[in-house]
């Protein structure tokens, strides 16, 4: 069946393997810009830079990234324990390239255990790197696939949806995490529309979350981050649905700063809020929200953030990245392996035991 949208490519590699061709979303909405990454330098300010972003698409960047690298280091005719002892140190900088999501790690482990494992040539070892990063990135687009297939039961005809930041195709290899069902039900011809947070600082719901549902031609609204409350007050959507970079154990929910106050205000108004993600998102190992590593940014992404000088030019700033909603306010977390309730944490630890299990059966 055809679409009757189409998402963007976020990454893939270049013709030689020694690379990778990212979209680079800092130049969106004014310029669709390819550019190649090759040095680990240049993964990693790729992805603090925000040129590539989003939980799910940073993991898939390293991993393709370390494939591209091992690459290299076969070409430069490295043997097996050298290239191996490179390609560690590479992972081990870009595993620190931004602390809350997740994925990072999660897509990094698995790299790991290829590197662990030893055997072979270095050009083998970096075949059998690049093939898991292409799993990695099948599987992602497999996972938008089965979240927005379980969560699209959710929406009916007609019903307005308000997300935070942006978790759709482009912070995936997918069709995305919180606009997956929107894009669902749209194939099955419900009309949905999407009222979009700006998300101050670096505007990730105006300038991404914005220019992919204009793209898709689904109906998107942008909101300032301050006019959310008086939307909840005039016109309440009727669902709320966001993405998260990290989960913990307990249904905690790490996501973009500003999720927080927007499950408050659905809890005081009775809309329900949906946190969808992955199990990649999911950290067993973190027992709460507490415990989430939350990023702060540079001072001057709030003081000047496109250029033009909004504040003093010295005045202090607090700028997390993220925030933490608590379980207790989410209706309900979706992943590819379903709808989970409260108590999250036995079903979340069954999503995540399912999703490995997969993995091994392959
Ligand atoms: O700083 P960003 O743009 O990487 O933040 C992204 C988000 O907060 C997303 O909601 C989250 O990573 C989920 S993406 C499916």
């Amino acid at each position: 069946m055809t679409k009757p949208y189409e998402v963007p490519t976020t990454i893939r590699w270049a013709a030689d393997g020694r690379r990778v061709r990212i979209l680079d979303q800092t130049r969106l909405p004014t310029e669709r810009l390819e550019v190649d990454l090759q040095t680990v330098e240049e993964f990693e300010e790729a992805i603090q830079s925000l040129r590539v972003r989003g939980a799910p698409l940073i993991g898939i960047t390293a991993a393709m990234g370390i494939g591209a690298l091992a690459r290299q280091r076969a070409d430069e005719g490295l043997d097996a324990d050298s290239a191996i002892d490179a390609v560690s140190r590479d992972a081990d900088r870009l595993a620190a390239a931004r602390p809350t999501a997740i994925n990072l790690v999660w897509a990094i482990e698995r790299v790991r255990g290829i590197l662990s494992d030893g055997t072979g040539s270095a050009a083998e070892l970096a075949e059998r790197l690049s093939a898991e990063a292409n799993d990695i990135l099948s599987e992602d687009r497999r996972m938008c696939r089965a979240i927005g297939e379980h969560a699209a039961i959710l929406l009916q005809d007609g019903d307005a949806v308000i997300t935070h930041c942006n978790a759709g195709s482009l912070a995936t290899g997918g069709i995305g995490t919180a606009l997956a069902p929107v894009y669902v039900a749209t194939e099955s011809g419900k009309r949905v529309s999407v009222f979009a947070d700006e998300t101050r600082p670096l505007l990730q719901g105006s300038r991404l979350t914005a220019w992919e549902l204009s793209q898709a031609g689904i109906d998107v609204t942008v909101i300032s981050d301050n006019m959310a409350a008086a939307l909840f007050a005039q016109h309440p959507p009727d669902i709320v649905f966001v993405g998260s970079d990290r989960i913990a154990a307990n249904g905690d929910v790490a996501n973009k700063v500003g999720t927080y106050g927007l499950a408050v205000l659905a809890r005081h108004h009775g809309v329900p809020f949906y946190v969808l993600a992955p199990t990649s998102t999911v950290d067993l190992q973190t027992p709460t929200g507490a415990d989430i590593p939350i990023e702060h940014r540079s001072a001057d992404e709030v003081r000047r953030g496109f250029g033009k000088l909004t504040a003093p030019v010295e005045v202090a700033v607090w700028s997390p990245a993220f925030d933490v909603t608590p379980h207790e306010l989410v209706t309900g977390i979706v992943t590819e392996a379903g709808i989970h309730v409260d108590p999250y944490g036995p079903a979340l630890a069954e999503a995540v035991r399912l999703a490995a299990d997969g993995r091994t059966s392959d």
